[in-house]
């Protein structure tokens, strides 16, 4: 797979801290008087009387983000699935967090940490690099969520509040009344003015811009605090089994992890994200702890389906999903799309003994040989990534060994946020 440059230095971060993010301005649709008295300008929002600075923003996103009343059941919010102490990844080993009308329905997906997503490019079906080759198309990369059918993180935020497996609000006017009747209202009138819940549509925006600008704090979505950051910037030394762990993960003819889950400085200094951001096929099993996979006849193919539906002709993109980073990924107490495995080392272990020990992964046809592939419906098998550290034949040998996997493990370890005392995730919990 080709690289794609990072756009964001971690250097610049500090800078960049002030500024309000461009995509977080909604748009002015069609004025209205109390937009007009309020002097509007492409800045302001139809009845936003007052423009909130970045930092209340911030600070009131925040709050709405642990807001459990804006649900339905009174009991989820955002940091039920993103925990904030668990690098706002899922807070426990559920395949799927628990959502919806009466805070008991499964979702059908792993909650993925919303660190390090600042990157995320729109999604595209034809990925052209812009490293000085731009002739390679890389394929579908880039959107929000597992399958990149979100374009930004505004549009994604109105997902969860209404989606009937998450906080369950059947639509806008539900979240606005919620937030109306909640202790959160006063704040959130202080921020946008004293009319605000007299448009709910502005106070809707209004929700999704703080939690959008809150997602794009610096100290709290990307600080860059890992010892291996420390590492690149020649402040901390790899243990040798680190060091070992960095070796396989990048070794085109071992791990060859940095294909996809990117490890180097790229252009202008940016720090890598640990993802090209591409949609790919892993094969992962398929996950019987996940309520819906009691259908048979069910199949979770992500970019082909079920839960976007704009590609779903095209057979050739079923079962891929995006590539996570794995910043924070030691953190995580499931792996993968559906949540089906719940250790790292077996995560390491699956990609290098996939093809080599399919009997491991895979369960047995009547006939008694390995059905591989079992997550995807039959005559797609060919969809699958086969490159290294895929590929072996069955019964050869595993592309890395025991000791090999442990330390491409240690080296996982080096990617967890707060090294040397800076605890960024510490902090965001005892914020107001
Ligand atoms: C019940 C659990 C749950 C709740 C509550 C929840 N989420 Fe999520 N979130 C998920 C799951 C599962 C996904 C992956 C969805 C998919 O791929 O289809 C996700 C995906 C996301 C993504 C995309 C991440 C990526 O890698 O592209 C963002 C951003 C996000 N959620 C933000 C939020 C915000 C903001 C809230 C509160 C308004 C919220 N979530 C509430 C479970 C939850
Ligand atoms: C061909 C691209 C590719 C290569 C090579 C690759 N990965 Fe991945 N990785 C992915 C994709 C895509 C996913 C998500 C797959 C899914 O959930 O269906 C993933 C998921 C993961 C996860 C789970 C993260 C999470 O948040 O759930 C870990 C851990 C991981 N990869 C580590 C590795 C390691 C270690 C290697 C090398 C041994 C590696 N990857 C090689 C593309 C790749």
């Amino acid at each position: 797979m080709k690289r794609i440059p990072l756009a964001l230095a971690a250097v610049l971060l500090a800078a960049c801290h002030r500024q309000p993010p461009a995509a977080a301005i909604p748009a002015t649709p069609t004025a209205t008087p109390a937009a007009a008295s309020a002097g509007a300008t492409a800045a302001y929002a139809p009845g936003q009387q007052r423009r909130a600075s970045v930092e209340e923003l911030t600070a009131l996103g925040r709050a709405l983000f642990s807001e459990p009343s804006l649900s339905a059941s009174g009991r989820s919010s955002c940091a039920s699935c993103h925990s904030p102490e668990h690098a706002y990844g899922p807070p426990n080993r559920l395949a799927a967090q628990l959502g919806g009308a009466d805070g008991a329905t499964q979702g059908t997906r792993a909650a993925p940490s919303l660190k390090y997503l600042q990157t995320v490019p729109p999604f595209t079906e034809h990925y052209h690099d812009d490293d000085g080759d731009d002739s390679v198309d890389a394929g579908p990369t880039g959107g929000y969520d597992w399958d990149g059918r979100a374009q930004s993180a505004h549009e994604q935020a109105r997902g969860p509040l209404l989606s009937p497996r998450e906080m369950g609000n059947k639509d806008d006017a539900a979240v606005v009344a919620r937030l109306r009747a909640g202790p959160l209202a006063a704040r959130f009138r202080s921020a946008f003015g004293e009319a605000i819940f007299d448009h709910p549509d502005a106070a809707m925006r209004g929700v999704l811009m703080a939690l959008e600008v809150f997602q794009q704090s610096p100290a709290d979505f990307y600080p860059y605090t890992s010892k291996y950051d420390a590492y690149l910037r020649k402040q901390a030394v790899l243990t040798p089994q680190e060091a070992r762990g960095l070796a396989l993960f990048n070794d085109e003819h071992k791990g060859n992890c940095a294909s996809c889950h990117i490890s180097k400085i790229g252009q202008g200094g940016a720090f890598p994200q640990f993802t090209d951001y591409g949609l790919i096929n892993l094969g992962v099993p398929r996950n019987g702890r996940l309520a819906v996979n009691a259908d048979p006849a069910y199949f979770d193919l992500g970019l082909c389906g079920p839960d976007r539906a704009d590609l779903r002709d095209h057979r050739e993109y079923c079962g891929r999903f995006r590539t996570p980073s794995l910043r924070n990924v030691a953190l995580r107490g499931v792996y993968f799309h559906n949540g089906g495995f719940d250790d790292l080392a077996q995560v390491v272990r699956f990609y290098a003994q996939r093809d080599s020990a399919p009997q491991k992964w895979y369960p047995r046809n009547a006939d008694g040989g390995v059905h591989k592939f079992d997550d995807l419906p039959a005559g797609l098998e060919g969809n699958v990534n086969m490159e290294a550290p895929f590929g072996g034949r069955a019964g050869g040998k595993a592309a890395l060994s025991e000791r090999e996997i442990a330390d491409v493990v240690a080296f996982l370890r080096t990617l967890t946020d707060g090294y040397d005392g800076v605890k960024s995730d510490i902090r965001t919990r005892t914020r107001p």
